[in-house]
C-alpha cells in the first residue's frame, strides 16, 4: 500500500504513543515524514525503529517544543530544508495535567493550553504558509473525547481539548475552499504512556496506537471532495468499574 507517496508529513510528539503509530504508519504508506518532540535521545531511538518500516521513505526528526514558537518555526525551516514541501500536518503532541482547578498552578495551566492548544495553533499556522504556496493539504488534529465530555479533575485538559476542536473546525471553515481539509480525532483511552508517570497504560480494552493511525490514513485516503471534519472513537468494550 503506498498511497501516500510522495506525500510529505510532519507529526508533532511522534517519539513514543500515538504520534509514533501515525509516523510508522504514513511511513508505510509511502510518505515521507518529519517528528519532533523534546528529547534528543527518544527520537533518535523512534527513528532507528521507523527506518525499520520506512521502506525507502525519508524518516528524519528534529527536537521542538511546539509550545514554543520559535522552536516550531526553527521545525518547518528545517521541513523546508529536509523535505523541500508539506502536504499533511498532524498536530499529536500533548499531555496531560489532572488536578482540581483550585490546586492547579498558573504554570501548569500554561505549559498545558501551550503544549496542547497553542503548539496546534503555532504549528498549523508554519503549514497553512505553504499550503498556500502548494496545491493545498491536510491538517489533523489528534484531540480527545475530553474534547466535549468535562470530567473532575479535568479542568486544564478539558479546557485544552475543547479549544482545539473549536480552533479546528473554524480552521477548517477558513481554509477548506483553500483545498485545505481539516480533520480532528477525539480517542477515548488509548493504550500508550499517556498520563501514567512514565509507565505504559497496556490493557487490552484499551484502543491502540496503531489504530488512530489507521483512522488518519482512512481520512487521508478520502478522494478530495470529501472531508471528514470530526471522528469519535471509543474502546468498543471498556472495563466496567
Ligand atoms: N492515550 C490516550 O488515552 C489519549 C486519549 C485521547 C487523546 N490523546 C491525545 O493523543 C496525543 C498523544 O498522546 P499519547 O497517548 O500518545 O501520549 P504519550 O505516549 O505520552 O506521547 C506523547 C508524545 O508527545 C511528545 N510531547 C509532549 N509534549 C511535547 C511538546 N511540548 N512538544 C513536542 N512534543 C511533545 C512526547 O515526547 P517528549 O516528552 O520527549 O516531548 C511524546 O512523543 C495527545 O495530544 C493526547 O492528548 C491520548
Amino acid at each position: 500500500m503506498r498511497e501516500l507517496s510522495g506525500k510529505k508529513a510532519i507529526v508533532t510528539g511522534a517519539s513514543k504513543g500515538i504520534g509514533f503509530a501515525i509516523a510508522s504508519t504514513l511511513l508505510s504508506a509511502g510518505a515521507d515524514v518529519l517528528i519532533c518532540a523534546r528529547g534528543q535521545k527518544q527520537i533518535d531511538a523512534a527513528l532507528e525503529r521507523l527506518t525499520a518500516s520506512a521502506s525507502g521513505r525519508k524518516a528524519i526528526g528534529r527536537v521542538a517544543d511546539v509550545s514554543k514558537s520559535g522552536d516550531v518555526a526553527g521545525l518547518f525551516r528545517f521541513a523546508d530544508q529536509e523535505l523541500g514541501g508539506l502536504d499533511i500536518l498532524i498536530n499529536n503532541a500533548g499531555f496531560g495535567t489532572f488536578r482540581a482547578t483550585a490546586e492547579l498552578t498558573v504554570e501548569d495551566w500554561d505549559r498545558l493550553i501551550g503544549t496542547n492548544l497553542s503548539g496546534a495553533f503555532y504549528c498549523s499556522r508554519e503549514a497553512l504558509q505553504r499550503f498556500q504556496n502548494s496545491k493545498g493539504g491536510s491538517i489533523i488534529n489528534i484531540s480527545s473525547l475530553a474534547g466535549k465530555n468535562p470530567f473532575a479533575g479535568g479542568a486544564a485538559y478539558n479546557a485544552s481539548k475543547f479549544g482545539l476542536n473549536g480552533f479546528s473546525e473554524a480552521m477548517m471553515l477558513d481554509h477548506r475552499h483553500d483545498n485545505v481539509r481539516v480533520s480532528y480525532i477525539m480517542p477515548g483511552s488509548v493504550s500508550t504512556e499517556f498520563g501514567a508517570g512514565g509507565g505504559a497504560r497496556k490493557s487490552d480494552w484499551m484502543i491502540a496506537p496503531e489504530d488512530i493511525a489507521e483512522i488518519v490514513l482512512s481520512i487521508l485516503r478520502m478522494p478530495a471532495r470529501t472531508l471528514i471534519s470530526r471522528v469519535e472513537v471509543r474502546p468498543s468494550r471498556p472495563r466496567k468499574d
